[in-house]
């Protein structure tokens, strides 16, 4: 029997699945850590928690595993997070990640020296706090004796692949996201390397998803339990690693994602450059095409806010069914009608970036009564969570992407509840697929390519992602959702100063 391993290095944990060469899952383990918030709107991780969390679970999924079976490895990893190395590889600082809101002074910085448009031009998209270029200027700006000591500039999976093989490579659909990538030329843009002053030096070498970026080092395989000479992926970003583990790699397919963050994405052969940068365009993980996606930045975060810091009762009763407390949590939500009794929640607690691109954004119940219970707060975070992704499915048609069909993903898709409001909400069938570990069998999809197991990616999804029915909008719910959305829709404008100025107190 042959094998793949997926590695999925998320936000809350690392999950590690893994598959035979039909895409079933023969093993998986996950291990949670931390996310430091030392200030407001600030998040941070660190690199060595990935790494040890990585060895973990790759030696327990392997347990009873004849490792010269495993024919390669892939990484999916959550994009954007800066990795900073000195000279030997050491971590220089905790990563500066995705979901980190305190670099508006250094997207302002890059805006003024390479110019927003051009900027748009090259990298496809406008510097945003939570891409990389921004944080690479933070840590210059704030720690100068950090910064006098790097010499190699890294994303999260790829330093855990730089582990895992002892080669310091950069993978590029990830790199599209560092606003430092030519995103069509598919190479370090070496005009805004020099606008910035960052030596080009510190960019890694650049490979594709699919390229075999390296093998298992000998002290990789004593750690881990894989077989030194192992076949090691590029890997991908997380979301274009779930686009090829839903077999969203041909025009028309879209998915969304209900993650920590929450995503919405469409397969494209071409670049298509929004102008204004609310949808981003990327690198896909086939070679030569490209990506749009929207990213709203606290998705399933906010429900877990909500759940973790509310629902202690729920959380203990789970505990004692041996239940999961999103059943308990859907339950209770579910008995609060459309609308949660007039109760509109505005989902940004980590800021926002698709399409307000506001960092000072801030979460909101607007219209809390002291008839509302816990059960239409809940509600109403389910809602507000899905009106945000709808808010972007619309800047996305605006685009001319116009998906017929959406796939749901990641953990708030094991809803039914979720996916049936999400049908509703975006007037469209919302279907899944049948192995549910999308970024993990994305990433051992492109370890199969890597290592000849499959000739190529669209190839290998049509053999292993099977699609189950879909959930079909409710026609008497859609015109209720469509009346709270379009009220919605006009709470951010009404509010946007309000949050300016609760930035400055
Ligand atoms: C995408 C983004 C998030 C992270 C989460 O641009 O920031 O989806 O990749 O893992």
């Amino acid at each position: 029997m042959e094998y793949l391993l997926g590695v999925d290095l998320g936000t809350s944990g690392t999950k590690t699945v893994l598959f035979d060469t039909e895409g079933h899952v023969m093993a998986s383990a996950t291990v949670e850590y931390p996310l430091y918030q030392p200030q407001n709107g600030w998040a941070e991780q660190d690199a060595n928690d990935w790494w040890e969390a990585a060895k973990t679970t790759i030696q327990s999924v392997l347990s009873g595993v004849d490792a010269a079976d495993v024919k390669g490895l892939g990484i999916s990893g959550q994009m954007h997070g800066l990795v900073l190395l000195d000279e030997e590889g050491n971590v220089l600082r905790k990563s500066i990640i995705w979901c980190d809101g305190r670099t508006q002074a250094e997207c302002d910085e890059i805006h003024e020296k390479v110019g927003r448009e051009r900027l748009i031009q090259i990298a496809a998209n406008p510097a945003l706090t939570g891409f990389t270029a921004c944080k690479v200027l933070w840590v210059r700006n704030h720690e100068p004796e950090v910064w006098a000591k790097v010499k190699h500039i890294l994303l999260p999976k790829d330093y855990v692949r730089y582990k895992l093989t002892g080669l310091i490579k950069q993978e590029i659909s990830d790199a599209s996201g560092t606003n430092l990538l030519d995103v069509k030329a598919r190479c370090w843009s070496s005009e805004i390397l020099e606008k910035l002053d960052i030596d080009p030096a510190l960019m890694p070498e650049l490979v594709e998803s699919t390229d075999a970026a390296g093998v298992i080092t000998e002290e990789a395989a004593a750690l881990t339990g894989l077989k030194p000479g192992t076949i090691v992926a590029g890997g991908g970003g997380d979301n274009m690693c779930a686009a090829v583990g839903t077999g969203v790699v041909v025009p028309g397919k879209a998915f969304t994602t209900i993650g920590t963050s929450g995503v919405v994405y469409a397969h494209s052969p071409e670049v298509q450059i929004e102008p204004e940068g609310r949808v981003h365009a990327f690198c896909s993980c086939i070679p030569g095409e490209y990506v749009n996606f929207a990213c709203v930045l606290a998705s399933g975060l906010g429900l877990k806010w909500f759940r973790d810091n509310f629902c202690q009762a729920e959380i203990q009763t789970a505990k004692e069914m041996g239940e999961d407390p999103y059943v308990l949590t859907n339950q209770q939500a579910a008995q609060s009608p459309i609308g949660a009794n007039r109760l509109i929640y505005l989902p940004y607690l980590m800021g926002e970036r698709s399409p307000l691109m506001d960092n000072n954004a801030r979460g909101a119940f607007i219209g809390l009564t002291a008839m509302h219970t816990r059960r239409d707060l809940l509600r109403a975070v389910m809602e507000g969570i899905i009106y945000a992704l709808r808010q972007n499915v619309d800047t996305m048609r605006a685009l001319g992407v116009n998906p017929e069909a959406m796939l749901a993903c990641g953990g708030g898709a094991k809803s039914p509840f979720w996916r049936q409001m999400m049908a509703d909400v975006y007037h469209m069938p919302v279907k899944t697929v049948t192995v549910s570990e999308g970024p993990a069998l994305g990433a051992a999809i492109l370890a199969g390519v890597a290592s000849g197991v499959y000739t190529d990616v669209p190839t290998a999804c049509e053999k292993l992602v099977e699609e189950k029915e879909p959930v079909n909008p409710i026609a008497e719910n859609e015109p209720v959702y469509e009346k709270f959305y379009n009220y919605f829709l006009t709470l951010y404008p009404a509010l946007k100063d309000c949050y300016a100025e609760l930035a400055k107190l």
